[in-house]
C-alpha cells in the first residue's frame, strides 16, 4: 500500500500551475457518447478518475486516444449500453453515462453506485428526472435498467441541488423530443462548462449557471473540440498550502471568478490574495484569524474545500465553526487531524475548531479525496514527519501532487508498500 511521507514545517514559495478540472473533464468526456465522430479534449488532467471514465467508455465500444493532456473520443463505434459494477463501484460519477446512453441507444444498464465515505449519495433525482422524460426504470440485482424508445422533454424540479443530477438530465435532454426545463439546477462552473461543450456540439441549452436551465432537443449532435476549464478545487487547495505554511505562492492558470467564496474566506482569515493577469498570488505573512464557514451549492463555499479549510482554522488562534450542509458524513478527516494535535469538536453537521495549537506529525490514513488533501496540508504545517496511508484517494483528484508541492519547497515523497 503506497504512502506519502511529509516532513513538515517548511514555508512554501514559488509558482504552481493548475491542471484541468476533474469534475469538468468527467461529464465532458462522457458527453462524447452523444455524437458520432472524433471529439477532441485538451487540458484533460491525468487522474485516476479520468482513467476510469476512459476505461468505461472503451468498455462501451467507444474509441479513446490519449496523447498527453489531449484525449480524442469517437462514439461512432458505441455498441454496449452496460456500465459494469466493477467500474462504477470505483467511481460513482460513472452514473453520468445513464443520460447519454438513453439518449443515444434508448437503453442503459448501469450498476447502482453504492454510498461512499462521505455519505449515502443517492441518485433518486437522476432517476426521477429520467422517468419524467419517459424512461422506464427498474432496479434489480444492484443494477439500474433503463429503457426509453424516445425521451420527451419535461419540466423537472430538482428537490436538492445536484451537480451530476443536473449534468445527467442535461445530457438526456439534448436529444429528447421537445423542451426540458431543469428547475433548482446546479450552477457550478463545471455544469456551465458541460453546457458550453454540448452547445458546441449543436445542442440548444440556455440558462446554464442559473437555477433554471432550458434544453430544446435536437435530432443529432456533432463532435467538437473543448479545452477543459482549470480545477478550482486544486487551485483552492494550493491557496491553503500557502496559508498553512505562511508561504508565498503564485497559482497560474486558475479562474479567480470560480473561487470567489474561497478567496473571500481566505482573505477573512488574514491571507493576502492578489489577482494577476495569469492567476492568483497568495501570501500569508500575518497571524491567521479564525473564520466561520458554511458549505453551500455554488456560488457558496464549496464542500470540496471544507476539509482543507478546516486545517487552516486549526492553525488560527480562536474558535471557528464549520458547517457542512451538502453531505451527511464529511467530517471523517477530523479524527485524523485530532491525532496531529487538532482541537475539534463535532456535533452533527457542525465542527467547532479551537485553533492556534501546534500540530505535530503522525501516521494518518486518508479516507476520501478531499480528506486526503487536508491531511497533506496538515502534514505540511506540522512539526515533524507525517506518514499518510491509502494515498490512492489523493490520486483520484490531484495530478502530480508531490511534484507540484516539491517544486514549492515541500519535503515529501511516496513509498511503496
Ligand atoms: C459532485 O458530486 C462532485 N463530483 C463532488 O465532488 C462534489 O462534492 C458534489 O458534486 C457537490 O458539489 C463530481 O462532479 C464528479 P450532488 P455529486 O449530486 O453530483 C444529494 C470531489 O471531491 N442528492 O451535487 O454526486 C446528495 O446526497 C467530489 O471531487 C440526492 O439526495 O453531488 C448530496 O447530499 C466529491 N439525490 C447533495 O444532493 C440525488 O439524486 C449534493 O450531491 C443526487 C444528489
Amino acid at each position: 500500500m503506497e504512502k506519502i511521507i511529509v516532513e513538515g514545517g517548511r514555508r512554501l514559495q514559488g509558482t504552481v500551475s493548475v491542471s484541468g478540472a476533474k469534475n469538468a473533464a468527467l461529464p465532458i468526456l462522457v458527453s462524447a457518447l452523444l455524437a458520432e465522430g472524433w471529439s477532441v479534449y485538451h487540458n484533460v488532467p491525468d487522474l485516476r478518475d479520468v482513467r476510469t471514465i476512459k476505461r468505461l467508455l472503451t468498455d462501451l465500444g467507444v474509441q479513446v486516444n490519449t496523447q498527453g493532456s489531449t484525449v480524442k473520443v469517437n462514439a461512432g463505434t458505441l455498441k454496449s449500453h452496460e456500465a459494469p459494477y466493477d467500474l462504477v463501484k470505483t467511481m460513482r460519477a460513472s452514473v453520468l453515462v445513464l443520460g447519454p446512453l438513453l439518449a443515444r441507444l434508448g437503453r442503459a444498464r448501469v450498476s447502482l453506485p453504492g454510498g461512499c465515505a462521505i455519505g449515502a449519495r443517492p441518485i433518486n433525482l437522476h432517476l426521477k428526472g429520467l422517468e419524467q422524460m419517459g424512461a422506464h426504470i427498474s432496479l434489480e440485482h444492484g443494477y439500474i435498467d433503463a429503457e426509453a424508445p424516445s425521451l420527451k422533454g419535461a419540466d423537472i424540479y430538482l428537490d436538492t441541488v445536484t451537480v451530476t443530477g443536473t449534468e445527467n438530465l442535461m445530457m438526456a435532454a439534448v436529444l429528447a423530443q421537445g423542451v426540458t426545463i431543469l428547475r433548482n439546477a446546479a450552477r457550478e462552473p463545471e455544469v456551465v462548462a458541460l453546457a458550453t461543450a454540448l452547445n458546441q456540439m449543436g445542442a440548444h441549452i440556455t440558462g446554464a449557471g442559473t437555477p433554471v436551465v432550458t434544453i430544446t432537443g435536437v435530432d443529432t449532435l456533432k463532435p467538437t473540440s473543448v479545452t477543459i476549464i482549470p480545477d478550482r478545487i486544486e487551485a483552492g487547495t494550493f491557496m491553503l498550502a500557502a496559508g498553512v505554511t505562511h508561504g508565498h505562492i503564485k497559482i497560474i492558470g486558475t479562474e479567480p471568478g470560480h473561487l470567489a467564496a474561497v478567496i473571500h474566506k481566505v482573505r477573512q482569515a488574514g491571507i493576502t490574495v492578489e489577482q494577476e493577469p495569469d492567476g492568483l498570488r497568495v501570501v500569508c505573512e500575518q497571524t491567521l484569524s479564525s473564520v466561520d464557514v458554511k458549505t453551500l451549492p455554488y456560488p457558496g463555499f464549496p464542500t470540496d474545500m471544507q476539509a482543507q479549510f478546516m486545517v487552516l482554522m486549526c492553525l488560527a488562534p480562536g474558535l471557528s465553526v464549520i458547517s457542512e450542509t451538502i453531505f451527511e458524513n464529511r467530517f471523517i478527516h477530523v479524527s485524523e487531524l485530532q491525532r496531529m494535535g487538532a482541537d475539534i469538536k463535532v456535533s452533527g453537521n457542525t465542527a467547532v475548531v479551537q485553533g492556534g495549537k501546534p500540530m505535530t506529525g503522525a501516521p494518518v490514513m486518508a479516507t476520501d479525496l478531499r480528506a486526503s488533501a487536508s491531511l497533506i496540508l496538515a502534514a505540511l504545517a506540522a512539526e515533524g514527519t507525517t506518514e499518510i496511508s491509502r494515498v490512492y484517494h489523493i490520486d483520484r483528484g490531484y495530478e502530480s501532487i508531490e511534484q507540484k508541492l516539491a517544486q514549492l519547497g515541500a519535503r515529501l515523497w511516496r513509498t511503496r508498500g
